[in-house]
């Protein structure tokens, strides 16, 4: 926006700056005025149709001052220079057109994306939890961790992949195993923290979600250095993958599972209070205490 605002002023100033008398001088002016055509078109690039037309109206109304003062009596110049006003106004409203179109391809293009993966991961939920919404829910109570702190929306989207596809590598994890009622034995745990690392391979593949394979791969750190696979520490664990293991306990916690019992908001959030520092980054954990209720409930 600054910038845009800047190159607004510089080609404006430029062109009230620069005479018309002198023939070399009109050329460069003729020149500048051109420049005007641009500022529409990145209106439109970067920020959509509105501010195409927002933009256009700015330039029509800088320019209109120019074509009053400087051509006072001239009346074919300024009908000369209407034109010119006209073709902003081509350029403004075809150029917000076509990008507004690109962007919402685009945006089309990521939700289908998305929806392709929810499929994926809710036939994942359904074998190990029974249902199809463990990794959605998962995902919804990151994100709502996310918005505490600053970042832009690719950021918070890769996040927002990462947990959704966190338990991926479950896929090469044998039934016997992954559903085994009881506790598993010392091998068969050996098999089970296999699936970070397999999730990692599957999610690294895909080059639009190679920093949420990073959140895959380490979604079993725990913060005091005990989880795995890597026993990353502190800081050393990626914060989507800190924000995430709050998001999984606190979904772990308070979701019907068949051999537990299920907590309440409250009891949940004594347990994720007393891990803060142990399992969970404090950050995470006091971003966490920030939610209403209400949020985490209708997530
Ligand atoms: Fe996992």
């Amino acid at each position: 926006m600054i910038i845009l605002i800047i190159l607004t002023a510089i080609i404006t100033l430029l062109h009230f700056a620069i005479p018309t008398e002198q023939h070399t001088f009109h050329i460069f002016h003729i020149a500048l005025r051109k420049l005007y055509f641009l500022l529409p078109v990145m209106a439109a690039a970067w920020y959509g149709f509105r501010a195409a037309i927002f933009m256009t109206l700015a330039i029509s109304v800088l320019f209109s001052f120019h074509v009053v003062l400087n051509w006072t009596d001239n009346y074919m110049e300024q009908a000369n220079q209407a034109g010119e006003l006209v073709s902003f106004w081509v350029v403004g409203l075809v150029a917000g057109r076509l990008f507004e179109r690109e962007r919402s391809l685009l945006k089309n293009l990521v939700r289908a994306n998305e929806e392709t993966l929810i499929g994926l991961v809710s036939a994942l939920d359904m074998k190990e939890h029974n249902t199809n919404l463990h990794s959605q829910r998962v995902r919804k109570y990151t994100l709502l961790l996310v918005d505490r702190f600053r970042f832009d929306e690719a950021k918070k989207r890769t996040i927002g992949m990462g947990a959704l596809l966190h338990d991926v590598g479950k896929i090469a994890v044998p039934d016997a195993i992954l559903l085994k009622p009881e506790a598993l034995t010392d091998e068969e745990m050996q098999v089970m923290r296999k699936h970070p690392a397999v999730g990692y391979d599957i999610v690294n593949r895909i080059e639009f979600l190679r920093e949420s394979a990073e959140i895959v791969l380490a979604h079993h750190e725990r913060f005091d250095g005990s989880g795995y696979p890597r026993g990353l520490k502190g800081e050393e664990i990626p914060f989507g993958a800190r924000l995430f293991a709050v998001a999984d306990v606190y979904d772990a916690l308070t979701s019907v599972r068949p051999y537990r019992t299920v907590m309440s908001h409250e009891e949940a959030v004594v347990e994720i209070k007393k891990e803060s520092g142990r399992h969970f980054d404090p950050k995470a954990v006091e971003a966490f205490l920030a939610i209403p209720r209400q949020e985490l409930q209708t997530a």
